[in-house]
């Protein structure tokens, strides 16, 4: 038996009333799994499977698995694998992320319950790097992120594709007439070709960088694609690096602080990444009793500038980026911007790590910091009448002629009456209307990745391709456009979103930081009072869970139950 019985196998023992009953028990089932008493006597490594049938982005995991196994037996512990819920993006209703949360809860309970000394998070599809690494550090022990890595192009007649900034470039051009059913059904199968995340700089490469830029994970590994040999490489890598941190009890809270947050944030903005990036910060951090103001956001976008050319903002994938330099090339040239002091799970600092990676980049991918993509970071919060808690717009993938923009409101009152109505030749709508939809928040709605919404086809067919579009929800970090997202407090709380009618002028102003409702106080005072939310009430299990204790976007959408930060949850209880 291991010398230490608060370790290894002996961890958390089941309550039989006998503590040397419990142990020998224990012992004895697992005995039956085919191991040799020497083997448990080792430390044990868990790892956190997230494959599944409805999960195409990680189709590759059994492969990589047996990776960090190796890795983990080589460095003398022994690996259990164990499966916890995955989240496929496309495959889940009404949107995965009314599951992250369940996801992390999952992943923090199994990991804490179940004797192991440290656990390998593998993931990749958007919310599972997320909950994956929420879990973990509410769970408290050692562990390190591995992802799947991003999906290699597609071909099209010569054309490049990439889910799914491509997905929806095509079916924007086909609701525009400009592809035939042939065409767009032939793309269809050229855009998502190979196992892995999608291709572009999307919510799950966002993730994966982050992770990366955290600590969390081993250094330029983020961004190797799916199926390269580097992945499996960094799997095996992966597996020995948690042995060590096991055995040195490296904890997630000794990696991820308040200054390593703030380095993730540098790198969101330098990369351009996914508006849902800074949903799933806030709530990682937010675990760990770290606090993310939208207003440092902005603080921190005035010096950060974006240096990745990658769809959505730029022009090329996420293999190119690998190829470029990865991570490690974008926070070189943002070094100064960073605090290298802070620990990673290599056990070395970020400038340690930074110093050790190759000097040479590809500048047409990476740019250095005299030629950026864009001056300034990626994403701004926007405060104002019409969001006085915050939102969100992607500076980096919007149509700058629309930074100052003036228009009439034409707005669609749930998700079912934008898709009944969106498409209707009798909607009344100009191209320099501004489009509102609402109710479809995270209490409403959970809240989807609605906020693209679409052009409305009697403007598409006129060669429209981008309006002023706000909302409450989320957008897909693979869309592109002037598009306002997580406008807080969202309308179904009685937010001013909800008191927004057809035809109020509203006004954005990116210089000003601002989103507002030009309708004079008295009449908002009259509407308010008519007030009635249109959020459902559930009655039980965990639609009842989630829209009873979900938070608002800038508290990054978690449980106010599981959530570290204090969070003043009075002031987003009008409807519960
Ligand atoms: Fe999984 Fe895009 S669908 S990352």
């Amino acid at each position: 038996m291991p010398d230490d019985k608060q370790q290894g196998l002996y961890r958390g023992l089941t309550h039989y009333g006998d503590i040397e009953f419990s142990r020998y028990l224990r012992r004895s089932f697992a005995r039956s799994m085919g191991y040799s008493g020497e083997e448990l006597n080792r430390p044990i490594i868990g790892i956190a499977d997230s494959g599944s049938g409805f999960n195409n982005c990680h189709r590759h995991f059994p492969e990589l698995i047996e990776s960090v196994k190796r890795g983990v037996l080589a460095a003398g512990a022994l690996p259990i694998t164990f499966p916890t819920i995955s989240l496929g993006e496309p495959f889940l209703h009404p949107t995965s992320m009314m599951f992250r949360n369940l996801m992390s809860m999952d992943v923090e309970e199994m990991v804490r319950a179940q004797p192991m000394d440290g656990v390998v998070l593998v993931g990749g599809c958007d919310k599972t790097v997320p909950a994956q690494l929420m879990g973990a550090f509410s769970a408290g022990r050692p562990a390190i992120q591995l992802v799947g890595g991003p999906m290699m192009t597609g071909r099209y007649e010569g054309e490049r594709l990439g889910a799914c900034t491509d997905c929806r470039r095509h079916w924007s051009n086909f609701r525009g007439g400009d592809l035939s059913v042939t065409q767009i059904e032939e793309i269809e199968g050229q855009l998502a070709t190979t196992a892995g995340t999608c291709a572009v700089m999307g919510t799950a490469s966002t993730m994966a960088c982050i992770a990366e830029a955290l600590g969390m994970m081993l250094p330029k590994s983020a961004t190797i694609p799916a199926v390269h040999a580097d992945r499996l490489r960094a799997a095996e890598a992966t597996g020995r690096q948690a042995v060590w941190l096991a055995q040195q009890k490296l904890t997630p809270d000794q990696i991820v602080t308040e200054k390593s947050v703030e380095n993730a944030l540098r790198v969101l903005l330098a990369i351009g990444g996914s508006t849902n990036g800074l949903i799933h910060l806030t709530a990682m951090a937010g675990r760990l009793g770290i606090d993310i103001s939208p207003q440092r956001l902005n603080a921190l976008a005035e010096t950060t500038p974006v240096l990745v050319n990658l769809k959505p903002s730029g022009t090329h994938y996420m293999e190119d980026f690998h190829a470029a330099g990865g991570l490690p090339a974008v926070m070189k040239q943002i070094k100064d911007l960073l605090h290298l002091d802070c620990l990673t799970v290599t056990g070395k600092t970020l400038g340690e790590e930074l110093d050790g990676s190759r000097p040479w980049f590809d500048k047409n991918i990476v740019r250095e910091r005299s030629d950026p993509v864009h001056e300034k970071g990626g994403l701004l919060a926007l405060f104002g009448s019409l969001a006085p808690n915050g939102a969100l717009i992607k500076c980096a993938a919007a149509d700058e002629r629309l930074f100052e923009h003036e228009g009439r409101a034409v707005v669609f009152d749930t998700l079912e009456d934008m898709a009944e109505r969106l498409d209707s030749p009798d909607l009344d709508v100009r191209a320099d209307d501004v489009l509102v939809l609402r109710n479809a928040g995270p209490r409403a709605a959970a809240m989807p990745e609605s906020g693209y919404i679409p052009i409305p086809s009697k403007l598409a067919l006129q060669g429209v391709r981008d309006m002023v579009r706000i909302s409450d929800a989320r957008m897909s970090g693979t869309a592109y456009g002037t598009v306002v997202l997580h406008i807080s407090p969202e309308a179904s709380l009685g937010g001013p979103l909800a008191l927004v009618r057809d035809g109020d002028r509203i006004r954005l102003s990116v210089s000003a930081q601002r989103l507002d409702l030009l309708v004079d106080e008295d009449e908002l005072a009259r509407r308010r009072a008519q007030f009635e939310s249109k959020a459902q009430k559930p009655s039980r299990g965990y639609e009842w869970l989630y829209q009873k204790h979900v938070l608002q976007a800038e508290h990054g959408c978690d449980f106010d139950f599981l959530r570290r930060c204090g969070v003043d949850t009075d002031s987003e209880e009008t409807e519960k």
